[in-house]
């Protein structure tokens, strides 16, 4: 399964290069456990992080890109440059990132076919905000995130594309549905894209508040290609809790 480690902007360049260095030895012996991680550091960490797992498994992602692939665009990464460092991977569409950078899903669609044309994954987050899934509304906020990213790859050769689960409710509060509730949302996710994208392989993973106290349970949930982790991937005893937790 895929395990996504997005650090956020929770420590410094040269914390994040000190923290790889003090535990790649123990990351890459849980990565060779049915786990396969992506490491989301900072964008200035990105290459440095990248050599020191070199000839490992594990692979590094970026937290965001440009929807534009070149030009004037100050202060934007392109999807290309990604790619020339070595970045297979790019989560796009993180609750953080629409809410702080006042960005939507036509915008997303946009950055996942600036990283496809760059042979990069990208990990789409898509979830409901408390409010919507209280109005019993979850669906119908998914289906128009989903819709519009859908229109926009439709006539695109993607095989394979990585959709991150991830309640905004849930996203560093402590909360997560129970896994009935994201078992029937991964089930859904996954029957919408085999409609609208027959040809596309779709992986589904979950993320908000995944810590070693609850892994057990998500642990458990059929069809589940993975986790996408904030807080509990800065400690390397919780993500070994949650590589080795084998469900309940
Ligand atoms: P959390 O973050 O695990 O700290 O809730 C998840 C995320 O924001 O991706």
């Amino acid at each position: 399964m895929e395990i996504v480690l997005n650090w956020k902007m929770e420590k410094s360049h040269l914390e994040e290069i000190l923290w790889c260095k003090e535990n790649k030895e123990e990351l890459i012996k849980l990565s060779t456990n049915n786990h396969f991680f992506i490491l989301c550091p900072s964008f200035t960490s990105l290459q440095t992080i990248k050599e020191i797992f070199d000839k490992s498994e594990i692979e590094i992602g970026a937290q965001n890109c440009s929807q534009y692939l070149l030009g004037s665009h100050t202060g934007q990464v392109s999807a290309k440059s990604l790619k020339e460092i070595g970045c297979l991977y790019c989560i796009i569409g993180h609750s953080e990132t629409r809410t702080e950078l006042n960005e939507n899903y036509y915008q997303i669609a946009k950055k996942t076919k600036a990283l496809i044309s760059q042979h990069i994954n990208p990990i789409i987050c898509i979830g409901e905000t408390r409010e919507e899934k209280d109005k019993n509304l979850t669906l119908d906020a998914l289906a128009q995130q989903l819709e519009p990213i859908v229109q926009e790859i439709i006539n695109l050769n993607v095989k394979e594309i990585i959709f991150a689960y991830e309640p905004v409710w849930a996203i560093g509060s402590g909360n997560t549905p129970l896994a009935s509730e994201i078992y029937e949302i991964t089930k859904w996710v996954k029957m919408y894209l085999k409609v609208t994208l027959p040809e596309v392989k779709t992986k589904v993973l979950y993320g908000g508040s995944i810590s070693s106290r609850n892994i057990d349970e998500l642990k458990n949930i059929f069809d589940l290609d993975g986790f996408l982790i904030g807080k509990a991937s800065l400690d390397i005893q919780e993500i070994k809790k949650i590589v080795t937790s084998k469900g309940k």
